[in-house]
This record gives structure tokens, sequence and C-alpha cells, in this order.
């Protein structure tokens, strides 16, 4: 793998992804890791993150410079390139400017002229994305500088013979123009990589590990509606086929079409074996006159793992005994766990969906190494419906916490048909991938007057929260086009009985989340 050293900042992640995205197995390490286990894991290249911390900062992660002459071939990014140019003998000066945001990058022509190979298809001027304070004042010997920006001399450098490079900048972000090309000819250019990482690579090397794993025993799996369980399912059942049975729990909560959505394509497209659970009227009893959102949370955590317990023993009574259990685990869970590939480490997940700690099974978990892009594209390659795979991120307790009042089954179908209005406009519109998610929110427990026919009415309010995100933990509004708001305030308040306001929530995360409770 292409091993991406981390060093305490959010880019990591976004790093690893951006090296699978140009066709490159690559993990993450934490920035402690000895030399020895770095190249024990035989690295293909190795990159070294951006972090917070300055290099003459008491305890900042320090990179052993032994490293340099081990082999692989080494990219330094922001605080990776400041680390690796002390470790080499260069020098990182204190300039007392902050650099931040968008910069231009110059290219400049190289000590001897030469033609840079790592920012080949940069222009002469690019905007890239800086978050620095130390600056690179003089490079390792050896080194050709190739970029400069106002407030940085050397902004980028390379050694082609020692096949090392770095930017000080962060090629990884979106705003920082060419910032993939720039990876790509790292990789491809100076590593001397080829794009091996595939769905059908991907694919066919987790069917071997999940035969490996699960011999002739029986597998169960929970479906949610959701991407990662649908994928993690289809991928068990091309490796075992019926030895895998999956369980729907239909909490009465779901949108309008989910489950019809589960129990016909989806099983038509795989020939999955699916037993759904009908427990609506059970959680609709359970949360009769409950408004408090946290409340509201925990009875739907609960019922839903008593009704999933039940399901599994009956299961596992009918099918002879279930060893395993599927758990739809993705690689950022697991590396914000604390656990590399190769570790035991499991985070609980406390959510809907999430599972007992007590339960008796072993876990499979065939998309612990993969990013969510990664799980979608082997979920098309398995052949999913595409609104499952392109499905957008939807909560496990559902509509119950877009309810804002206690929930009952009229309420319960006030949302959901405003909702499908507001899904089917957006896809009609097109904009379904300029968006993260939009929950649709009835505010159950206001009334405001308004005229709708013949007279007054005295309706509630739906509420609009369409985000763009790129990981939930922030968030921005999206600016929709003003024609398909209308249609949809125009579609909902004339079909949807009891709704008279249609109003847009403004709001970035933070303050406001993303869902309402
Ligand atoms: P917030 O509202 O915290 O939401 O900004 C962040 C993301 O998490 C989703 N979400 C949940 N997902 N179970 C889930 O599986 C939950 O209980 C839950 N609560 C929020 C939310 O839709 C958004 O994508």
């Amino acid at each position: 793998p292409v091993l991406v050293v981390d060093f305490g900042a959010q880019y990591a992640q976004l790093i690893a992804r951006r090296v699978r995205e140009a066709g490159v197995y690559s993990e993450i390490v934490p920035s402690g890791t000895p030399l020895p286990q770095l190249l024990a894991r035989d690295p293909a290249a190795i990159i070294l993150s951006g972090g917070p911390s300055s290099v003459y900062a008491d305890g900042a992660p320090q990179i052993d410079q032994r490293l340099f002459d081990a082999g692989p071939p080494v990219f330094g990014i922001c605080y990776g390139f400041q680390a690796m140019t002390t470790a080499l003998g260069g020098r990182v000066d204190r300039t007392g400017r902050r650099e931040y945001g968008s910069t231009t990058l110059t290219r400049t022509s190289g000590d001897a002229g030469a033609e840079s190979v790592l920012l080949q298809d940069v222009p002469p001027t690019a905007q890239v994305w800086m978050s620095h304070g130390d600056s690179v004042a003089q490079a390792p010997d050896g080194f050709t500088v190739t970029a400069a920006t106002a407030d940085t001399p050397i902004a980028a450098y390379e050694n082609l013979q020692r096949r090392l490079a770095g930017v000080q900048y962060h090629p990884e972000v979106i705003h920082s123009q060419h910032g993939q090309d720039v990876l790509r000819r790292f990789l491809f250019d100076i590593a001397g990589l080829q794009p091996d990482w595939t769905p059908g690579e991907i694919l066919a090397e987790q069917v071997a590990a999940i035969r490996a794993q699960i011999g002739d025993a029986k597998v169960l799996c929970g479906l949610s509606g959701g991407v990662d369980s649908a994928v993690a399912a289809a991928l068990v059942h091309r490796a075992v086929g019926d030895q895998l049975t999956c369980v729907f729990v239909d909490h009465g909560l779901l949108r309008q079409g989910e489950r019809e959505q589960v129990e016909r394509d989806y099983v038509a497209a795989t020939g999955i074996k699916l037993v759904t659970v009908d427990a609506s009227e059970r959680f609709l009893g359970a949360l009769a006159g409950v408004s408090d959102p946290e409340t509201k949370r925990k009875i739907i955590g609960r019922e839903f793992i008593r009704v999933f317990e039940q399901a599994a023993a009956d299961i596992s009574e009918a099918e002879g005994g279930i060893r395993y259990l599927v758990q739809g685990t993705l690689y950022p869970d697991v590396v914000e766990s604390g656990g590399g590939s190769g570790t035991a480490t499991i985070k609980s997940h406390h959510n809907v969906g999430g599972l007992p700690e007590d339960m008796t099974f072993e876990l499979v978990e065939p998309l612990r190494t993969l990013f969510k892009d990664e799980v979608r594209a082997l979920g098309r390659t398995l052949g999913l419906p595409e609104a499952m795979v392109a499905r957008h991120p939807f909560p496990g307790p559902g509509l119950g916490i877009r309810i804002i009042g206690d929930v009952t089954a009229e309420r319960l179908e006030t949302l959901r048909a405003a909702d499908a209005i507001v899904r089917e406009e957006m896809t009609a519109a097109g904009v379904d991938g300029m968006i993260w998610q939009c929950p649709v929110v009835l505010l159950a427990d206001v009334r405001s007057v308004g005229v709708q026919g013949d007279g007054r009415s005295y309706g509630h309010p739906i509420v609009l929260r369409p985000v763009s995100s790129e990981d939930a933990m922030t968030a921005d509004w999206t600016r929709l086009p003003d024609e398909l708001l209308a249609r949809i305030s125009h579609r909902i308040t004339g079909e949807v009985d009891e709704v008279n306001r249609v109003v847009l929530d403004i709001t970035s995360k933070p303050p406001g989340t993303i869902e309402w409770e």
C-alpha cells in the first residue's frame, strides 16, 4: 500500500481517499509508527501529511531521517514537507506570517532550468490552498525548487533520483487547482506505481477473503435500507450465497417507497434471502406521546435492538444456527476508533442499526478497508439499483426525529407525502449530486394561518433543510435554484393536507446540526 503518515490534522483521510481515487491502494498510519514497522508493511510509497504543529514546537512529531534512504518514494505535504526538509538538512524558518486559504502558486523554472515532473500539469500560476505558519527557507541539497507563492519562496521541490518530493500547500483539497494531477504525478511518474485499485479488484479480493473467513457457516445481516449494509450484504452473498440471510426491520419510520426498494428492487438485483419484520405498530406504540428528541432516539434504539434480537434468534433456529453477523463498518470508523488495518478494534455504533455488544456472533466486516465512494463503486459493480447506491444519508431513527413534536401515524403520513415530493422534484431537477442530503421536517406543534382554496387554513409548516457537506461534521445550506424551491412549495401546499407553509432552513452547521433533533 501507499502509507499516509498522519500528523494529526484532518488531512490524512482525505489524502488516502485521493490516492485511492487515483487507483492506488492506500492506508493511514499514526505518526509515531517506528520506521521498521513502517517498512515491514512494504510500502509502495509514503506520504507525509499536513498537521497542526510547528516543526520547532516541543513534542512536534518528527520523522526518522533514515526513512529517506530506506527505499520507498516519499511525498511531503505541508507539515510533512517541512518535517522532511529539516530531516534532510534543509532549513525551516518561523516567518511570523500565517498564510491561510487560497493563494497564488507560481511555478519557477528550477535551478537548472529543468521542467518539474511533479507540477507538469499545473499552469504557470494556479490557485492553491495553504495553511501554515513556518516556511521552508532552504531546500535540502540535491533538491530542485519548482514553485513559490508571495509569502513562501519555496513552495514545492523534488529530487527525482531519490524519488522524493514535497509541496507546502494542500493538493488533496478541492480548492487547490490541479491538486489531483500533482498527486498522480507523484504516484505514477516519481514513485512509478500503476493504477490497479479498481472496484473489480476490490470485489475479487473481498469475495476471497469472506469465503476464507466464513467457510460453510451461516451468516446474518441486518439491512437498513442504506448503502453500507446493502453493499456489505451483496458482497457476502456473492461470496457464500444462501448461507446468508438478511433481515430488514421496518420500524414504520421509513420514507415512502423505502421498504419496497429493499424488498423488491434489492432482492431482484441480488437474489438475497430476506426476512422483513414489520414492527411499525410496536414502534408507534412505544413512541406515543413522546416529544423529547433524546427520549425518542433512546426508545427507537431500544426497540430496534429488541426486535432485531428476536428476529436473529428466530432465523438462527430456522437455519440451524448462525455463527457470523455482517456489519457495514467503513474505513473512517476504523481509523477514528484507533484501529489500523489488521487490528481488532471495533467501534460500537450506538445508532439504530447498531447492535448490542453482547450478541454472540462473530463479525464479518467486508467494508472495513473502504471509503464511502469506494463502497458506492462496489455497489455498482455488484449491480445494485442506482437509487440505493447513490442514496443520501438517512438517519437510523428515520422520520421519528423529523417530526418536531410527538410521532403519530397521521403525522408520519403527512411528512412522508411532503418528503416524497421533495425527493421527486430534486431528482427531476438534477440537483441530487449537488447536495449531501436534504432532511424534510414537519413542525407538528406549530400552526399558522393561511388561505387555501376558498378559505382560511390553520396548518403546519414543512421545513426544507438542503445541505452541502464533505463529511457531515460541518455543512452549509445549499443554494437550490429558486424555480425548484417554488415548485416544491407549490406542490407540497397543494397536495399535502395539513401543510400550508414551506420554509427553508438557511443555517450552516455549526451552529445548527443537519437534523432538527
Ligand atoms: P447531525 O444532525 O448531527 O447529523 O448534524 C449528522 C449526520 O448524521 C446523520 N444522523 C444519524 N445517522 N443514526 C444515523 O444512522 C442517527 O441516529 C443519526 N442522527 C443523525 C444525519 O442524517 C447526518 O447525515
